[in-house]
């Protein structure tokens, strides 16, 4: 994409604490059309962008997955980096994405029914998939997979925000992010809904992992309840059900739930 390409940005689609996301189109008349996301970052140059570790991980990410599309790999990287002045002249990182359509998970779980097997499915397809090629092509772990980093677009699921990747020493927390969002998706939106306000941090409350600990372990529980086991032993029968519905699933993502389980076993988490 050439440098003077200049964006309209519309609706405001996500804050962060790295940078803000718009929707936006291409300002110029030009061949180039289309409709994609931006993510302006606060305060990264250019330079530091490149420079810095701190964002090592999400380069070896761009740089890897470049010219793949992210409807085959479920990784949604972007597709041009640019650099953006602001009036004073100083530079600031703006990345462009594919806008997808549709919304993010937590977005989708505001419908409150139960999503059916249908979806959960291509749900575990998608997300393992993903997975498989970050950790196996990219050898990058995500490490913040949750319900506002998944978008939902027209019937499939996409990993998105990498600004948290880490090494593959890390790879245990996406199983674990794995978990606990399939758990969501297998419970609803107005039970997932109900534990939040149950477990809402107090406004002087600091200590949001322990709120967040209590949260997806009353999810989990009650996915027991419901589906009649241990969310563990579900997860590790997935790969049995999947295989039984031909569904399209790799080795690795069987050994990854294989890998996943045993590990929260060890561990003794909730
Ligand atoms: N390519 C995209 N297409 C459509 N919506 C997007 C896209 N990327 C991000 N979003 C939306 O913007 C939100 C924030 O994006 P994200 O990359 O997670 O940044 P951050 O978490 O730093 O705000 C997401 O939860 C999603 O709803
Ligand atoms: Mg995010």
């Amino acid at each position: 994409m050439p440098e003077e390409v200049r964006f309209e940005k519309g609706t405001l689609l996500g804050l962060g604490v790295e940078g803000v996301t718009y929707q936006a189109k291409i300002k110029s008349a030009t061949s180039v059309k289309g409709e994609y996301a931006i993510k302006d970052y606060y305060d990264v140059t250019p330079d530091q962008f490149y420079k810095s570790t701190r964002f090592s991980r999400q380069r070896q990410i761009f740089e890897r997955l470049a010219d793949k599309n992210y409807r085959e790999t479920h990784l949604v990287v972007p597709m041009a980096i640019n650099e953006v002045r602001n009036h004073k002249g100083t530079p600031r990182l703006e990345l462009v994405f594919p806008l997808l359509k549709g919304k993010n998970v937590s977005s989708l779980l505001k419908e409150k029914s139960r999503p059916d097997w249908e979806l959960i499915q291509t749900f575990i397809h998608d997300i393992l998939h993903a997975y498989r090629v970050l950790h196996q092509e990219v050898k990058v772990a995500h490490t913040d997979m949750h319900t506002q980093n998944v978008m939902f677009s027209e019937g499939r699921f996409y990993l998105i925000d990498f600004t948290r990747a880490k090494g593959l020493k890390e790879i245990r927390r996406d199983g674990e992010d794995f978990v606990n969002v399939l758990s969501q998706l297998l419970l609803g939106g107005r039970e997932v809904d109900e534990i939040s306000q149950k477990h809402a941090p107090e406004v002087e409350d600091t200590n949001i992992a322990s709120y967040i600990a209590e949260f997806n372990a009353e999810v989990q529980a009650r996915v027991g309840k419901i589906y009649g086991q241990n969310i563990k032993d579900y997860i590790y029968s997935l790969p049995e059900k999947i295989a039984q519905k031909n569904f399209d699933y790799g080795q690795y993502q069987k050994e990854l739930v294989a890998v996943i389980v045993p590990h929260f076993q060890a561990n003794g988490n909730p």
